[in-house]
């Protein structure tokens, strides 16, 4: 079994698929292992900690590519020019990374077409035997620290309460929108920085975790089970729900310092819970880190991708938190994948259970078709 990790060529992107700890574990498994040079180099593993791991060091991608049997990535392989990562794979190999198949049809096609078998690392069931091959959790734990130490860098104030011969400081408030694992980390960290938090969400279920952070659980008396969708995920409130939900979190805002957002729901734009006039009623000096701002942002003011500042408060939708922090989002993407392989890799090589609900549910294209049911429903491709 032939594996390769190329270098990531999105903008950008530092992270590697696989660590040379992972490369160790797929070695010591029987697997031949072959990396691009220079592949981890941005997320600090050497090319002489993979060779000592067991790998075997190549310098032409396209080589790389060509004779692998699964390739390794984090952002899906390009389909397109004179380096199509697609084109250079040969028919029945299998690409595992993140896909997101209905934004990017081209690239799924061109998958399908070339006989490449295909898997979506961030469509992996929600589903407790799945948890440690769950990149997007592991993701949103990096997001979510990250998110609470950049509050605290724009935010001109101190997070903890300093008492100081120059006189007692208050502590900052922070104010944590969505308590799903991103915002139950923000919580974690900006408490361990001595913040005042308080959060809110629409699972009324994550408030005793909440709670147990030192965090206060801010909801909607009359809350329910209204905001729970399938799988215990949060779903789109009602009109006057959502009303009464713009208005508890307005009501916050004059006294918050700093706001967290992490709200998103599932197939659907992240719901708007901070409008240009509620903005207006924070502080000057305030800060908002929108986590949502890949998929359209919490807040109304957010820009993707940048930072703007509106009646002095700065509104953070930068999407780099991640990457940022390439050396552990790495190694926790990398452990996700190792697990995820020992899926696939049976002791006789390649097996591919189809009836299994983890493979079922991450599968995307296989044999020339489209093999995810839902993809192919919205794609129009043949299941
Ligand atoms: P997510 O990233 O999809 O959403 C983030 C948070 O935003 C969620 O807590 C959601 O309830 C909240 N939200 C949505 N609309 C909102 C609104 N209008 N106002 C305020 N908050 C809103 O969620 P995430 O972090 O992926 O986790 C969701 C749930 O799935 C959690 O209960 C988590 O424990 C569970 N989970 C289970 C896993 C497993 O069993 N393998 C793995 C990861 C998460």
């Amino acid at each position: 079994m032939r594996i390769a990790v190329p270098k990531e060529t999105a903008e950008g992107e530092r992270r590697v698929a696989l660590t040379p700890e992972g490369t160790k574990e797929l070695v010591s498994k029987g697997a031949q292992v072959f990396v691009q040079k220079g592949a981890g180099a941005e997320a600090l593993y050497s090319d002489n900690q993979y060779s000592d791991a067991g790998a075997t060091l190549v310098e032409d991608p396209a080589q790389l590519l060509a004779d692998a049997d699964i390739v390794l990535k984090v952002v899906g392989p390009t389909d397109g020019g004179s380096t199509s990562e697609i084109d250079a794979m040969k028919k029945g190999a299998i690409t595992v990374s993140y896909l997101y198949p209905l934004q990017n049809p081209k690239m799924i096609e061109k998958l399908r077409a070339n006989g490449v078998s295909s898997f979506a690392m961030e469509m992996m069931p929600r589903i407790t035997r799945a948890q440690s091959m769950d990149v997007l959790s592991s993701m949103s734990t990096v997001s979510g620290y990250k998110a609470a130490l950049l509050a605290a860098d724009y935010l001109p104030k101190f997070f903890p309460m300093l008492m100081t011969a120059a006189g007692t400081l208050p502590p900052a408030k922070v104010f944590v929108l969505g308590a799903g694992v991103a915002g139950l980390q923000a919580i974690a960290t900006a408490k361990r920085l001595g913040a005042k938090i308080e959060a809110f969400d629409v699972r009324p279920a994550v408030k005793e975790q909440i709670e147990s952070l030192g965090a206060r659980f801010v909801g909607l008396p009359e809350m329910t089970e209204e905001g729970v969708g399938e799988g215990g995920y949060a779903k789109e409130l009602s009109k006057d729900t959502h009303q009464k939900e713009l208005d508890l979190i307005a009501s916050r805002l004059p006294q918050t310092d700093a706001v967290i957002t992490t709200a998103l729901i599932p197939n659907k734009p992240a719901p708007t819970l901070v409008t240009k006039a509620m903005v207006e009623l924070m502080k000057p000096g305030s800060v908002i880190i929108d986590l949502a701002a890949q998929n359209g942002g919490n807040c109304e003011m957010t820009v993707k991708g940048q930072v703007v500042v509106h009646n002095g408060v700065t509104i953070v939708g930068r999407l780099d938190l991640v990457t940022s922090m390439a050396h552990d989002a790495s190694l926790m993407y990398s452990k996700n994948m190792t697990t995820f392989l020992s899926l696939l890799i049976g002791k006789e090589g390649l097996n591919l259970d189809l009836s299994d609900e983890i493979i079922q549910g991450t599968l995307i294209t296989h044999e020339g078709k489209i093999a995810h049911e839902g993809t192919a429903k919205a794609l129009g491709g043949g299941a």
